[in-house]
């Protein structure tokens, strides 16, 4: 893990491409805090924003985002040369799919699938899912892989009109790869369990410090509060108590 400064190569409404000297290297699924005021000269926003490694292309550091409020938006018009203070690899990221296993994606949890994705062996079965298909994040990166992929849409303008989870129908000794909205993950939880699979989520849950100090990322599992910036962002689901739902 390093803290360091990382400087803007390029940002747009959705991506922001970082020069990060010293990168250590990642696993999928890991995440880093971006800092916009690494001088706190303004403070604001007083705190960094947690963001999933989306991939490394050409030595710069990607991530992918939706604007939601004012730490995102400030992303997006982050100037050409500008300094953000960076944080990570944190959290613990996915194990390796295998042939059978699927990725589930809905909305921003889209970012944290690609590199998973991208290194799975053939037979791992891709689900992304967003309102419309602007929501979906790297949807041509994503199809450019060229394995099992589906999308569905809210609207229908992208691929199945419906939720991603109806794209997902997983077998005994399969594992379901599941990041997005919480109710996307339950529903992903739910279908594994119903048949005898494995599901891991990874939560985007808000965070301050992003390595286990303020606390306020806790949240309860069937062993006791947990952490999701250090014992996760990934927990099996059945950890979380979710039961059937
Ligand atoms: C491990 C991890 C990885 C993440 N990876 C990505 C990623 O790759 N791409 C991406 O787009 N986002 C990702 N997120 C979510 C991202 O951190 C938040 O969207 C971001 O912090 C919002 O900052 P903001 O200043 O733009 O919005 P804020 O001003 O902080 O919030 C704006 C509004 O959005 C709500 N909000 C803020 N954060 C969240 C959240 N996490 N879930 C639901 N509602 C929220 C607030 O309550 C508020 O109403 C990740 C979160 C975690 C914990
Ligand atoms: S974000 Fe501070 S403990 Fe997790």
């Amino acid at each position: 893990m390093i803290q360091t400064r990382a400087r803007v190569a390029g940002a747009d409404a959705t991506s922001i491409r970082l020069e990060v000297p010293g990168w250590p290297g990642h696993r999928p699924g890991q995440f880093a805090m971006l800092g916009l005021d690494p001088d706190r000269t303004h403070r604001d926003p007083l705190l960094p924003r947690p963001m999933a490694v989306y991939r490394v292309v050409g030595g710069l550091l990607e991530f992918r985002f939706k604007v939601v409020g004012r730490g995102t938006r400030l992303l997006a018009q982050a100037p050409r040369g500008a300094e953000l203070s960076l944080l990570g690899p944190l959290g613990n990221g996915f194990p390796a799919p295998r042939p059978g296993d699927w990725l589930v994606g809905g909305g921003t949890g889209i970012a944290s699938l690609y590199e998973l994705a991208r290194d799975a062996p053939k037979g791992v079965r891709v689900r992304l899912g967003g309102r419309t298909r602007a929501d979906i994040l790297g949807l041509d990166d994503f199809a450019a892989l060229g394995g099992d992929l589906a999308v569905a849409t809210d609207d229908g303008s992208q691929g199945a009109r419906g939720v991603v989870t109806e794209l997902v129908t997983p077998a005994a000794g399969e594992t379901v790869f599941a990041c997005g909205p919480e109710g996307m993950m339950r529903r992903a939880h739910a279908l594994a369990r119903a048949a005898g699979a494995t599901c891991l989520v990874s939560l985007e849950n808000n965070m301050a410090c992003g390595f286990g100090v303020c606390l306020g990322c806790a949240v309860r599992t069937t062993a006791g509060f947990r952490y999701v910036c250090t014992h996760g962002p990934v927990f099996p689901s059945e950890s979380l108590g979710w039961g059937a739902a």
